[in-house]
């Protein structure tokens, strides 16, 4: 049997920009590195890549007097024809240059599309200082559901957008494992110690959370070099975050350390799972940690900054207020021995996922064991699932109120609008409040960028927007014209979709325009599919033969429409995805497995379906291929025991869709297109002249189920009416 023997102690890079706030004595040092000059020139170079035609119309300068009690300031002025933008750091220059872009210009630049028509520079004239010190960015499983396979120009083109989007401490995701290897070698763990640690890069933040290891692995050489590659050209001002991470048999090298094995994660069986940790109040916890900050330091330089998540979905062995406060205290202080200056910056999830922590004074024990103002906590999701409250501003350290909005990086219309707008507003307003930030903490992104605008925008907005106003004016932006028919109710989907059906001639010139008719043509289809699911389980329990036959074939064809509305636009393609991933590789053998992780992790998420579908992706290429065949399949097995009336054994239909669909899936090499095909337009239309009759029912009769049946009729269904369109 292999010993399997792990230690946790992760560090993560954090690409730090800027900062300030009230906690000016002990965070005063975290700030740009380098001199105005080069942030200047920073921002320069980015507007030339941005606007490259327009570039000589701008004039930047940095200047740090403009920060207002080390919070970033800006001003935009337009002077002899030229905008002339000053900020106290170059990020607080760049979001200037943004602003003006956004609010005069109604410019916008998202993940998925520009819309840079610029008019005549206008008129402009202001200062704006932004509410806190700091703004954040990243989940740790960002990087994994949306960066992995991120080339140089990627990377580049994103961090343009958190600079533009005033983000200044951000988490850096690439060359840590690289860091971690030599750290692993000097302490003579073998090469197949390694290999058996680390899993493939599609899995890496969940070894860095210690809730698996070796999966989709190993990593070669040639990946540790390119992401060392891509950390290094990533910022200039680096710095570190530190985190726990896990290694195998260190206890054979340390037989006498006390090691504590983790509980199985998401039913990941012994191969993968249950890595052991380190307590941190043992020395050797220093040790390594001190050789890992060295290292990681040596390579990439520091800026302080450092994360560690402890007991993250992992509860302390002991509820005793001395330990946790010696925990506290120990990883702090194995910081400090490498780094005095160190600043620990911890997700404060923990409190909320873990019941271990409603006992608030654990919680005052543990985070309070650090200096004040020496901890930044990430109330992680924050319009969900606030913890400020509740831990009374977190006992005196700061917080950073963070959006969380995404799990999966999976697409769906939705948004908790209301509470950006308002509470974050209030959070900061709290007596004694100790909020310093705000934060997007998304697990993957690419979905819904209003959402996320709209939470940028608590950066420096002073009042809560009026949200039909806003809506309206983000359209205007994205779009690049006003259309009488994209001013909707957001709620309602329908509407919407017939509004964007009507605008679709007048907009069609907009990338972003196209990219959201697919989105909300997709998210319409989505619904057709919870009802028709619905009536498909009602036909079966009946055992009404005729009405699943029909029922059946509406389904599938919501499928095809799927396929084809996804398939026009190159934002929704499986074929970017795992081109990117391939493109990472060496040699065939590594195409080959990171096509493997790319896959799997869309799917199964584990060799066995451990975490099946929980980052599954509506894309054309994974409808095609994998979601058709897999309800082709059950309706196939639902109707031979209607036919054969014998009952669904579901045990064996799971089991058949994982050996004959699933599985075969991950391991299959298809090459998918990379490039869109059809008409996003034409496409649109003809899907909704198939599907304009769910319109037809208003919101309180869809809830009726006579009229119901008889508005999700085969009949009506097969009523194709190429002209209509309705709005109530
Ligand atoms: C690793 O092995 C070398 C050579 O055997 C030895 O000198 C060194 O002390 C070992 N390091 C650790 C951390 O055990
Ligand atoms: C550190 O690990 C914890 C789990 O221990 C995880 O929740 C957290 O996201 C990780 N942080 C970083 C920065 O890697
Ligand atoms: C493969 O990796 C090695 C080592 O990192 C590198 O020198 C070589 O250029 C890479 N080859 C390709 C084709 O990327
Ligand atoms: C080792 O850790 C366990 C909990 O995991 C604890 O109960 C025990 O007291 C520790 N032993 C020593 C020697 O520190
Ligand atoms: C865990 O699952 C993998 C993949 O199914 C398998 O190869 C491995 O043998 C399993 N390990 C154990 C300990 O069962
Ligand atoms: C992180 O490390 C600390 C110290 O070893 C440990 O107490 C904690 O449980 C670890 N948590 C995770 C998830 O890595
Ligand atoms: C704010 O908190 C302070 C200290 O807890 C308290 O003295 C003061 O009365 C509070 N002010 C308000 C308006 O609640
Ligand atoms: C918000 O703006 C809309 C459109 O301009 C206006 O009709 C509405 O009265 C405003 N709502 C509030 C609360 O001011
Ligand atoms: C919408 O745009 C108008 C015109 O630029 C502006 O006056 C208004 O403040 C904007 N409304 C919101 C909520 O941003
Ligand atoms: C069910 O089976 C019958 C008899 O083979 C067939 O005619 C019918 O098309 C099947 N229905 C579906 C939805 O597959
Ligand atoms: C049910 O009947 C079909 C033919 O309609 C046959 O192919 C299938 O094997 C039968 N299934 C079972 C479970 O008996
Ligand atoms: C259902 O299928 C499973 C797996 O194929 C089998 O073990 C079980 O006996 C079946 N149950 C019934 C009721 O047929």
């Amino acid at each position: 049997m292999m010993m399997k023997c792990l230690f946790l102690l992760i560090f993560c890079l954090i690409k730090y920009i800027n900062c300030y706030d009230g906690f000016q004595s002990t965070l005063g040092h975290i700030k740009p590195q380098t001199d105005a000059q080069t942030q200047t020139q920073a921002v320069l170079d980015l507007i030339k890549r941005i606007i490259p035609e327009r570039a000589s119309e701008f004039l930047v300068n940095v200047d740090e007097d403009l920060a207002i009690e080390g919070r970033d300031s800006f001003t935009v002025q337009k002077q002899n024809g030229i905008v002339v933008i000053t900020g106290s750091t170059g990020v607080a220059a760049a979001s200037g240059f943004n602003h003006y872009l956004k609010y005069y210009c109604n410019a916008h630049i998202s993940w998925e599309a520009n819309q840079l028509n610029l008019p005549e520079l206008p008129d402009v004239d202001i200062k704006i200082t932004l509410n806190d010190r700091f703004r954040y960015y990243q989940n740790v499983c960002t990087a994994s559901y949306s960066f992995v396979w991120w080339d140089w120009t990627q990377w580049e083109k994103h961090i343009d957008w958190m600079a533009l989007n005033s983000f200044n401490l951000v988490l850096a995701f690439n060359g840590e494992e690289a860091i971690w290897e030599r750290v692993y070698t000097k302490l003579n763990l073998t090469e197949q110690d390694i290999n058996e640690h680390f899993t493939g890069p599609a899995f890496l933040a969940w070894l860095r959370m210690g809730n698996i290891r070796g999966w989709g692995g190993p990593l070669s050489r040639s990946w540790h070099d390119r992401s060392i590659y891509l950390q290094k050209t990533n910022s200039a001002t680096d710095e570190e975050f530190w985190n726990n991470s896990s290694i195998a048999c260190l206890c054979r090298i340390y037989p006498n350390v006390n090691m504590t094995q983790m509980t199985v994660w998401n039913d990941f069986n012994d191969t993968y799972c249950c890595p052991y940790f380190l307590d941190p109040t043992e020395e050797l916890f220093s040790t390594i940690g001190k050789l890992f900050i060295e290292e990681q330091t040596a390579e990439f330089g520091t800026d302080h900054v450092y994360n560690c998540d402890s007991f993250n979905e992992v509860d302390p062995h002991t509820s005793d207020l001395t330990y946790l406060s010696n925990v506290g205290k120990s990883i702090y202080g194995a910081m400090t021995a490498a780094d005095p200056e160190a600043i620990w910056v911890m997700q404060g999830w923990l409190f909320y996922s873990s019941i271990f922590w409603i006992v608030s004074e654990r919680v005052e024990s543990f985070i309070t064991s650090v200096p004040l103002g020496k901890m930044i906590i990430l109330d992680l999701q924050s319009e969900q699932f606030p913890q400020y409250d509740r831990l009374q501003q977190y006992f005196g350290q700061p917080y950073i109120w963070c959006m969380l909005h995404d799990f999966g990086g999976t697409l769906g219309v939705f948004g908790s609008v209301n509470k950006i707008n308002e509470n974050v507003l209030k959070a900061r307003s709290e007596n004694g409040s100790t909020m310093i930030g705000t934060g997007l903490t998304p697990e993957g992104i690419n979905q819904n960028y209003v959402i996320y605008d709209l939470m940028i925008e608590s950066a420096w907005r002073t009042s809560p927007s009026n949200l039909t106003e806003w809506f309206r004016n983000y359209t205007i932006r994205r779009y690049g014209k006003t259309d009488e028919y994209t001013w909707y109710e957001y709620a309602d989907l329908f509407d919407a979709w017939d509004r964007f059906i009507l605008a679709a001639d007048n907009l069609k010139s907009s990338p972003a325009f196209l990219h959201d008719l697919v989105d909300i043509t997709r998210q319409v289809l989505q619904v057709n599919g919870d009802i028709y699911y619905n009536k498909l389980i009602s036909a079966f329990k009946d055992k009404n033969s005729d009405e699943f036959n029909d029922v059946a074939e509406i389904f599938k064809n919501i499928f095809f429409d799927l396929e084809s509305i996804l398939s026009t636009s190159k934002d929704f393609l499986l074929g970017s995805w795992l081109e990117s991933a391939k493109a990472c590789a060496n040699n065939t053998e590594e195409e080959q497995l990171y096509e493997y992780n790319a896959r799997n992790q869309i799917t199964l998420w584990g060799p066995k379906g451990e975490i099946m579908n929980y980052a599954n992706k509506q894309w054309a290429g994974v409808v095609s291929d994998f979601f058709y065949p897999r309800w082709e399949l059950f309706i196939k097995r639902m109707n031979d025991s209607i036919q054969n009336e014998t009952s669904f054994n579901q045990t064996a239909v799971k089991k058949e869709m994982f050996t004959t669909v699933e599985e075969p899936f991950t391991f299959d090499r298809t090459v998918f297109p990379t490039e869109p095909t059809g008409d996003t337009v034409d496409i649109a239309k003809d899907i909704h002249s198939r599907w304009y009759f769910v319109k037809s029912v208003s919101r309180t009769e869809r809830s009726t189920e006579d009229n119901a049946e008889e508005i999700y009729s085969y009949q009506n269904y097969v009523k194709k009416d190429p002209n209509v369109v309705l709005i109530e």
